[in-house]
């Protein structure tokens, strides 16, 4: 019996310290994965649906980026922030909604609708439908 309480004794004293360990490590395993996700969200703003995360990492590879700006605010071509549902004046002296097919058509063709007041000209891409849809849905979140 007397033998039993030792080994008890001898468990609790495994034991406590490794106890005492989680107690100190689960925080600071909190903290770690919360700073993760804050660097995640620093880069991968997280209100963009996965569509849209899509569409930017297209935009990125594409090149669009480098005119149309890294945050959709626009450079060499117009700002992609605000777009969705605006009227574009056109080059034609026209002016558009920008409406998804619009948006569509301007990728897909560069050339249908030029945009008033840009001397560059937006050159064309071999993005597949589906990428551009993604980037519609990029921009369209893009307000
Ligand atoms: C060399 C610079 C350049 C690159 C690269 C470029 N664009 Fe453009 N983009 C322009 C310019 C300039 C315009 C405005 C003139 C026009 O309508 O062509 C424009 C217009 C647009 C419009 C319509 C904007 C509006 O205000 O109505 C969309 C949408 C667009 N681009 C998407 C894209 C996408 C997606 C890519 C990548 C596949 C891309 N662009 C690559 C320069 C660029």
């Amino acid at each position: 019996m007397v033998g039993n309480r030792e080994v008890q004794d001898d468990d609790l004293v495994v034991v406590n310290p490794f106890r005492r360990t989680c107690q100190v490590l689960a925080p600071l395993v909190v903290m770690a994965l919360l700073s993760l996700t804050g660097c995640a969200a620093e880069d991968d703003d997280v209100t963009l649906s996965s569509a849209a995360a899509d569409g930017r990492a297209i935009a990125r590879e594409a090149g669009c980026v480098s005119c149309h700006g890294a945050d959709g605010s626009g450079r060499v071509g117009p700002a992609w922030k605000g777009l969705a549902g605006s009227t574009v004046l056109l080059e034609d002296g026209a002016s558009v909604v920008a409406e998804t097919d619009y948006l569509i058509r301007s990728i897909v063709d560069p050339d249908a609708d030029l945009v008033r007041g840009y001397t560059v000209r937006m050159p064309s891409n071999t993005l597949s439908l589906e990428e551009v849809a993604s980037v519609v849905a990029y921009i369209e979140e893009l307000q």
